[in-house]
């Protein structure tokens, strides 16, 4: 089946669109649409894509499972390697801190927000799920309760290694760093939150002083 809508997001590995009148829901829905790689043999390609597409839907069921908020799929369509999901109406958590930096995010609720960010994350890891691409761009918030929704599982993956987990967050931080200035006390508060939901989360914690330490070192020689 070909995807009908209106292209929203055309990335390295994936097309976003939006179809306005799909399943009747009045929001609409998402359809994650995954691309050749021309430079893979095509039989090699097809079943690499196919995997990948199972796997972000299997990801975005088991996190759903945990009780986290995720875009509910409608349809996986293996042979045209698309999603169809629930379309979020909100705005991600990039968009909402960049609106507010210029008055250091007075008007948020930090407090609030860490929770959100770090119970969700929370769930995550205690599944074995690692995201693989966390970014304040895959983190939306629900225009109407104001939900925390965790969205593109394009690069996740299952694991139980605390290495794993310990990057997944490092990801964050540096997309913390280097995207949102002066949020070094929210990522913190993410952190307590983060280890307060998740029982297991002291090694993980442990080696994400450990990734902090080898990321500096890199780029002290870098
Ligand atoms: N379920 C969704 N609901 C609303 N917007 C979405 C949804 N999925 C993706 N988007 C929008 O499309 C953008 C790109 O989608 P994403 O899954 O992150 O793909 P990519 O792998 O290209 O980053 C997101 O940053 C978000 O703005
Ligand atoms: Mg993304």
């Amino acid at each position: 089946m070909r995807v009908q809508g209106q292209l929203i997001k055309q990335g390295a590995e994936a097309r976003v669109f939006h179809l306005p009148t799909f399943l009747t829901t009045p929001q609409g829905c998402i359809a994650k649409e995954r691309f050749p790689k021309t430079y893979r043999h095509p039989d090699l390609d097809r079943q690499l894509t196919a995997r990948r597409v199972i796997q972000e839907a299997r990801c975005l069921q088991k996190c759903r499972k945990s009780g986290m908020d995720t875009p509910t799929v409608y349809l996986v369509d293996i042979p045209a390697s698309t999603i169809y999901m629930e379309r979020i109406v909100g705005v991600t958590v990039k968009h909402r801190l960049l609106r507010s930096q210029a008055i250091n995010y007075a008007d948020i609720d930090q407090a609030a927000l860490a929770e959100k960010i770090g119970t969700s994350l929370a769930k995550m890891h205690a599944q074995d799920v690692v995201h693989g691409d966390l970014t304040t761009s895959n983190l939306m918030i629900r225009d109407d309760n104001g939900s925390l929704v965790v969205i593109d599982f394009g690069l996740s993956y299952v694991s139980v290694l605390p290495e794993d987990k310990a990057v997944d967050l490092y990801v964050l931080e540096r997309a913390f760093s280097s995207t949102h200035p002066n949020t070094e006390d929210l990522f913190a508060r993410i952190l307590e939150h983060y280890a307060k939901g998740y029982k297991q989360s002291r090694a993980i914690l442990a080696k994400l002083d450990e990734v902090r330490l080898r990321g500096r070192k890199r780029s002290m020689v870098g």
